[in-house]
């Protein structure tokens, strides 16, 4: 891990190493196999892009049942804060009608986006809708419906790296990176 990184006018230390990443992933995954080792439609992964990319390719690596993949594009983020609008950026990549499907997510904060995303995937016809988010920042989470997947929870703090970024940037670093306090 580099001691700590620049992007655009702030700069970030080191958080969580990606060799606990990927264990906290291998542990979800297992969980997420078991609850699906007996379905016999494949369900589909719902990847929200840009952010779930990485999470979604590392945690699709350890699934044992067929599954499909499909994604889709929202924004919510300027710069380190949540505007609470989500814009849906890009449409879905393939179809959702009547199929089992689980949100991967890179991080839920409000839940403002992941309350959004269930709606679309019900109003696109999913039989069944699951959230599965790589990380959580429980203090801020404000909304009812259950996580039902998370691989780590965090303080509230901005983080970026693992496919997470500060204004499009930092998103290739492959451990995970905090803002780092003035
Ligand atoms: P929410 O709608 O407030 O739950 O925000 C969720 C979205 O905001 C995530 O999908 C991320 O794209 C972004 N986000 C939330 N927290 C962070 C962070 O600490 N770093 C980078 N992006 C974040
Ligand atoms: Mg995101």
């Amino acid at each position: 891990m580099k001691p700590e990184i620049k992007l655009h006018d702030k700069t970030f230390v080191p958080f969580i190493p990606y060799e606990k990443v990927c264990e906290a992933i291998d542990t979800l995954a297992e969980k997420i196999n078991a609850d699906y080792k007996d379905t016999t439609e494949p369900p589909v992964i719902l990847c929200i892009l840009n952010g779930s990319i990485m999470f979604t390719g590392e945690l699709m690596k350890r699934l044992d049942f067929d599954c499909e993949l499909v994604s889709m594009k929202v924004s919510s983020y300027d710069g380190i804060e949540s505007t609470g609008k989500i814009r849906q950026v890009m449409g879905l990549t393939g179809s959702l009608r009547g199929k089992k499907v689980i949100i991967t997510e890179d991080i839920v904060d409000t839940g403002n986006t992941i309350d959004a995303l269930v709606s679309i995937a019900r109003s696109e016809g999913a039989a069944d809708v699951r959230i599965c988010s790589m990380l959580l920042k429980p203090d801020v989470y404000k909304k009812t419906i259950p996580i039902d997947y998370v691989a780590m929870s965090i303080p509230n703090r901005f983080i970026v790296g693992f496919g997470l970024d500060y204004n499009e940037l930092g998103r290739n670093y492959k451990d995970i990176y905090v803002l780092k306090s003035e």
